[in-house]
């Protein structure tokens, strides 16, 4: 596999090289709209739909006046929200058993396709027929590739994975389970829901109980509807997508995040989720600490995450690098961390802030999508505890390496704190 996440790298030099101008005006859209004739669904109709728009709905709006700028429930890199999220519903009360794309400017679910026997369940290693809602998530690379060329491809699995954590909250404050399937034929289903090369499928999380038959292959394709106005394709993107999409994977089943957080909680945690646009310095307690990392490494060690962490200002707990859960050297990185994260202030004036990092190669997609997945549950704990929390996904690869001592591909960075 060509080395594409080396060949995405920053350093010092090449950012200051980079003569890149951005005209926002040239902005790609960013939702998706199948045509107006297509049947919707207004999910607040249903009660089995009751908070589903937790999983990718607008909580804030900002107007500006070139128009309105919505922020989502997840987060994304410079906000430009490249993914979009398809469901199968089977046999729920009341709704069309079908494929449907979930539209959050307008609160709906828009029926693409009608199943019976057949269904997406085909395209999975286990194809009997799931009862109750499969997600899919997509991504349309080009909204961030717009901005960010190449090296979208990894702000676009990143944004899956908080897109992916974003639907397992949701699932959890619907007190459903969640199972995260990573393992299917990703290009077959890409070309039946009608994408071009700019649209792809990454992840699924069923939410769903299997039923004891077997699902047949889905009878006609959809048609192609664009997610963008406009596209300048990326060669680069298309091929490390194709190059990565291939990797064998066990679902994912044990999800305990937010088990012991009450549904209010939770939910509104969700709703009130913001990055943190700069610190004020105050440091968090170490049990804060505790109850936000908890379930965190030992998930991420399992699926071959391993975490680094600089601790600036947590109480009774000492400054220093640590990874995973030990402290691998003592001192005092807030300064180092600000410089790591391409000189941004709020890499270093958190408490802490985590480096995640694999030298995973075969299923690289996976574990980007599983950082993104793990920051998302990183954000709501924070949140629950009115801490706040910043993606960081622009960093000097190589002196992060140096500075951690590991030869890992460095994924993304987090920062946590007040
Ligand atoms: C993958 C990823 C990378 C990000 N990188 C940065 C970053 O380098 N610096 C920063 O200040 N914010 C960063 N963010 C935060 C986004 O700017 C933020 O999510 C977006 O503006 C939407 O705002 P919201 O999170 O408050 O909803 C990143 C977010 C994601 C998901």
């Amino acid at each position: 596999m060509p080395n594409f996440h080396e060949a995405t790298s920053h350093s010092y030099i090449s950012v200051r090289k980079n003569s890149f101008y951005l005209d926002w005006e040239t902005q790609p859209k960013n939702f998706k709209a199948y045509p107006h004739f297509q049947l919707r669904f207004k999910i607040d109709d249903f009660d089995e739909l009751t908070n589903l728009n937790l999983i990718g709905g607008i909580t804030y709006e900002k107007k500006y006046p070139q128009g309105k700028y919505y922020l989502r429930t997840n987060p994304s890199a410079g906000g430009l929200y490249p993914c979009e999220i398809y469901l199968q519903i089977r046999g729920l009360n009341g709704l069309i058993s079908g494929v449907y794309h979930y539209e959050p400017l307008s609160k709906t679910i828009c029926l693409l396709y009608e199943i019976e026997n057949d269904g997406v369940e085909y395209y999975f290693k286990d194809k009997r027929k799931q009862k109750g809602i499969t997600f899919l998530l997509s991504s349309i690379y080009f909204r961030s590739s717009w901005k960010y060329r190449n090296r979208a491809i990894r702000y676009i699995l990143l944004d899956g994975g908080h897109a992916l954590g974003a639907i397992y909250a949701a699932m959890c404050v619907m007190k459903k389970d969640s199972k995260i399937v990573f393992d299917f034929d990703k290009l077959a289903l890409n070309d039946i829901f009608g994408f071009r090369e700019d649209e792809m499928l990454m992840v699924a999380l069923s939410s769903s109980i299997e039923t004891e038959q077997e699902t047949k292959q889905i009878k006609n394709k959809f048609p192609f509807v664009s997610g963008c106005d406009f596209l300048e394709t990326n060669n680069f993107i298309e091929d490390a997508y194709k190059a990565s999409v291939l990797y064998q994977s066990d679902d994912i089943i044990e999800l305990d995040f937010f088990r012991k957080i009450d549904t209010n909680t939770l939910k509104n945690s969700i709703l009130n989720r913001r990055s943190i646009r700069a610190f004020k310095k105050i440091a968090i307690t170490n049990n804060e600490f505790l109850f936000i990392i908890n379930n965190i490494f030992d998930f991420a060690i399992k699926h071959k995450v391993d975490i680094f962490y600089t601790v600036h200002m947590v109480d009774n707990k000492l400054q220093g690098l640590y990874k995973n859960q030990e402290l691998i050297r003592e001192g005092n990185f807030s300064k180092k961390s600000s410089y790591l994260s391409l000189e941004q202030n709020i890499g270093g004036e958190s408490a802490a802030t985590f480096y995640f990092t694999s030298n995973e190669e075969e299923a690289y997609q996976k574990v980007n999508l599983l950082s993104g997945f793990l920051a998302q549950i990183i954000y709501l704990k924070s949140e629950i505890k009115n801490i706040g929390c910043t993606g960081i996904g622009a960093y000097y690869d190589d002196e992060v390496k140096e500075f951690l001592e590991t030869s890992n591909n460095i994924l993304y960075l987090l920062a946590i704190g007040k």
